[in-house]
């Protein structure tokens, strides 16, 4: 058994990478004109990847990092389905809408508060927009097990969606108490047997390591007991305890959260339990059956990172549409939309798409975010590649960044030499710091002030 009290250094903030610049470098001079240009001008024949955020939730789950609109009111949801009826005409109005759609995902909050009606309203809004859907998109929705009914899953499925996420986290009851999810085993496997019923391709199940009283005991019960529901991804996150942006997770007693060691632990089991299951290891966080698409794309170097996790789909040019929705130029830009629900719909009521502020890539930044990404997705670069596409020298312009390494190179958690930097299974858990010295910006960020989550 590794001694993991010596990685304990290596805890310490740093981003996720769902985007490079990630959204702490979005801001106000990438303006309303330059994004309207950006849409109407892209290469149509690129297709195009949908988001929509349906923020809703009832009860705070006390760990929750997501965007979300805690409501218990039908009206305010049916005002934002309007709403978002509305934003989709304003982006039909700027986007050439006969561009192929190959993948739309509802992510949240929780879509299936709304019900098996409201939800087909939805999609065939968006089907009477996009009408060139491809015939393998992949259409996917987020599902808590707690809300879920079979007229739901039955309407997703008659509508073409083929995929679904499950969110689970653990099924100790101690934690469950603790940060507020009461969710039975039974209830998700019920879910379960829904998404199979109605022929969901793929189903992922979310875990989280790094929640209150979790041990590695704990934690190896909650992997048995998600294994039994057969799903063919996992997402097994990191906790990311930020409480100072966050204010549900105040309501966390921190002397109860797993240290470092521990959550390196659990992790290192983690991955070594799915191998050991048929499951292979897909980039931060994932796993996935051999028959999974994400699997096969890691195989053929197509895996890409985005702001849902991973995809097979890197070529599409990203639609973000609801409330803090993100949406990607692919290596261009990002844009983000208002996170007040009042800016959101005083932009729409005048007409205007409701864009907040987002980035458009320098050149400098195109080259940190592929080294980025590919480290992220592949835990390798291969630098002679690099070189090709960028027609750039790597060790002249990334002095710096290969001096930093050489502590992780002597650590044995990373290999590096002409051709290509190699993560070891150990450099592969600590990812998110091994891609930190390519980001331009994190000296931007005092060492003092609150911004990341920390990475293990
Ligand atoms: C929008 S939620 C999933 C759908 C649904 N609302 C649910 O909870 O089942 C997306 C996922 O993000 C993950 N997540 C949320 N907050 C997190 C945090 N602070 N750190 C790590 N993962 C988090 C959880 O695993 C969760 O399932
Ligand atoms: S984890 Fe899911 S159900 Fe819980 S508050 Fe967040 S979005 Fe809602």
């Amino acid at each position: 058994m590794l001694d993991f009290t010596k990685f304990i250094k290596y805890s310490k903030p740093g981003p996720r990478y769902t985007s490079y610049p990630t959204a702490l470098e979005f801001n106000d001079s990438f303006g309303y004109d330059e994004y309207i240009n950006k849409l109407k001008n892209q290469d149509s024949s690129r297709p195009i990847s949908l988001y929509f955020h349906l923020p809703f939730c009832r009860n705070a789950c006390y760990f929750c990092g997501c965007n979300v609109v805690f409501t218990s009111k039908e009206d305010k949801m049916t005002r934002y389905k309007e709403y978002l009826f509305k934003e989709i005409d304003l982006v039909a109005s700027t986007v050439d809408i006969t561009r192929e759609v190959i993948q739309l995902h509802f992510g949240g909050g929780t879509p299936t508060f709304y019900s098996a009606s409201e939800l087909e309203e939805i999609i065939l809004y968006i089907k009477k927009t996009f009408k060139n859907f491809s015939k393998n998109a992949e259409i996917s929705c987020e599902i808590d097990p707690r809300h879920i009914n079979e007229d739901q899953m039955r309407i997703m499925s008659e509508n073409g969606f083929n995929r679904v996420s499950f969110g689970i986290q653990d099924f100790n009851e101690k934690v469950q108490e603790a940060v507020h999810r009461i969710q039975p085993f039974d209830m998700t496997m019920d879910a379960m047997k829904l998404a199979r019923k109605y022929n969901m391709h793929s189903v992922n199940v979310d875990l989280i390591y790094g929640l209150p009283y979790q041990s590695l005991e704990t934690f190896k019960e909650n992997l048995d007991l998600a294994l039994k529901l057969d799903p063919d991804r996992f997402a097994v996150f990191n906790y990311a305890h930020v409480p100072w942006l966050k204010k549900t997770m105040r309501k966390i007693d921190e002397t109860t959260l797993p240290t470092p060691d521990v959550k390196l632990e659990i992790m290192k089991y983690t991955i070594d339990f799915m191998q050991k299951n048929g499951y292979k290891m897909v980039g931060m966080d994932h796993f996935a059956k051999p028959s999974d698409e994400l699997f096969k794309a890691i195989k053929s170097g197509e895996l890409h990172r985005n702001f849902q996790g991973y995809t097979t789909k890197g070529g599409a040019d990203l639609i973000g549409i609801g409330l803090t929705s993100i949406g990607e130029g692919q290596a261009d830009y990002y844009a983000q939309n208002f996170k007040t629900m009042s800016e959101y719909e005083n932009a729409i009521d005048s007409n205007k798409l409701p864009f907040e502020r987002g980035v458009s890539l320098s050149e400098d930044d195109k080259v940190r975010q592929y080294i980025i990404m590919e480290l992220m997705s592949n835990f390798k670069l291969d630098i002679k590649r690099f070189e090709e596409k960028f027609n750039m020298n790597f060790k002249e312009n990334f002095a710096d960044a290969i001096e930093t390494l050489q502590e992780y190179k002597d650590a044995d958690l990373l290999s590096i030499d002409d051709k290509e930097i190699v993560c070891s299974p150990t450099g592969e858990m600590l990812i998110r710091n091994i891609s930190i010295p390519f980001d331009a910006y994190m000296k931007n960020h005092s060492k003092n002030k609150k911004t990341f989550s920390k990475t293990v």
